[in-house]
């Protein structure tokens, strides 16, 4: 009786192994522990045993039932967890959005930003960055720009009150250092501008400048010189040299505007010139002690020139096969 139950237990053990659908395993069990099965054959076949046998026998075919029922259970319990997976790995829908197949990089104009803001550190300019939201005060008025003045016609500006607008230059940057800062002082004020433009090739109605501000004793126009050449020839390559030509802005007196050689010829950079003395005397700086110069480039003119992207909007587009270039 020993030898059969064990036989039997054993053998079905392995048939349980080799199950591999939860159907499958339904029949083998019905086979062995079923109304008709094995086991329950040998079960029933107790009552027929003499007397004194049949305790122990009945013990042992109880013993190999109960642990056969848990064999099932348990493999019945792995078949069911292995098919849910199936299942859920078959259905699986990937909810991410197709990235196109690549990491993104940073945007051509935030690399020239930091590329420029990089060159002018080295060369002990601090970064000032100044609000994009201004007022009339910071963006017109402390920069020599009174209210009748014909410059506030041609950045023709977003205004959010009578005295609150976007700013249409970084100068503002320069009003707001020279508040916060005695001179000497060296600083650079990156940042977005506003204009009311309408889009076309050479204009966007947003775009960045990158302003530049120097106050001391003694400045004079050849330091400014000294500086945009400088950047001329780390930008624009070892021969380039810079040629002013005579401009104006209220900000500044004389005033010029700047230009680059390059392998092609000359190519417009930046505005530039010795700060007024009426700016300077608003900020609170005496005049007759310092003097100082400053610039204003633009940002998005400089990366385009260099990249040679032929319109002013592309960098605005978003278009990964533009900005993928740069990563
Ligand atoms: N703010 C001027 C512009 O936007 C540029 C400039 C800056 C000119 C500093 C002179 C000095 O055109």
């Amino acid at each position: 009786m020993q030898e059969k139950i064990r036989t039997l237990t054993d053998g079905c053990k392995k048939l349980i192994g080799g199950c591999e659908t939860a159907r499958a395993l339904g029949e083998l069990r019905a086979r062995i522990l079923g109304k008709n099965g094995e086991l329950t054959a040998l079960l029933k076949g107790l009552k027929d045993m003499p007397d004194d046998e049949r305790p122990t026998a009945g013990k042992i075919v109880n013993e190999a039932r109960e642990a056969l029922e848990r064999e099932f259970a348990a493999a019945a319990a792995a078949l069911e967890s292995a098919e849910l997976k199936a299942k859920l790995d078959a259905e699986k829908i990937d909810i991410t959005i197709d990235s196109g197949g690549g990491v993104g990089s940073l945007h051509p104009l935030t690399l020239m930003r930091r590329r420029i803001c990089d060159f002018f550190t080295a060369q002990g300019f601090t970064v000032c960055e100044s609000p994009e939201i201004e007022t009339d005060y910071y963006n017109f008025e402390a920069l020599n720009v009174p209210a009748d003045h014909p410059a506030r016609e041609v950045q023709d500006t977003f205004f959010i009150t009578d005295k609150i607008l976007l700013r249409s230059q970084t100068s503002t940057g320069q009003i707001r250092a020279m508040e916060k800062m005695r001179p000497p002082l060296k600083i650079i004020s990156p940042g977005p501008v506003y204009r009311s433009d309408d889009p076309d090739a050479t204009h966007t109605p947003m775009f960045h400048q990158l302003e530049g501000l120097v106050i001391d004793k003694g400045i004079a126009m050849s330091d400014l010189k000294g500086t945009l050449d400088l950047f001329a020839k780390e930008f624009f390559g070892e021969n380039s040299r810079t040629r002013f030509r005579p401009s104006y802005f209220p900000f500044t007196e004389p005033s010029v505007e700047v230009d680059a050689s390059s392998g092609s010829g000359w190519i417009e950079i930046l505005g530039a010139g010795m700060v007024n003395r009426n700016v300077l005397r608003m900020s609170g700086i005496d005049p007759d002690v310092y003097s100082g110069f400053a610039f204003g480039m633009g940002l998005n003119r400089i990366t385009n020139i260099i990249h040679a992207v032929r319109d002013a909007r592309i960098p605005f587009e978003n278009d990964a096969r533009f900005l993928r270039q740069f990563g």
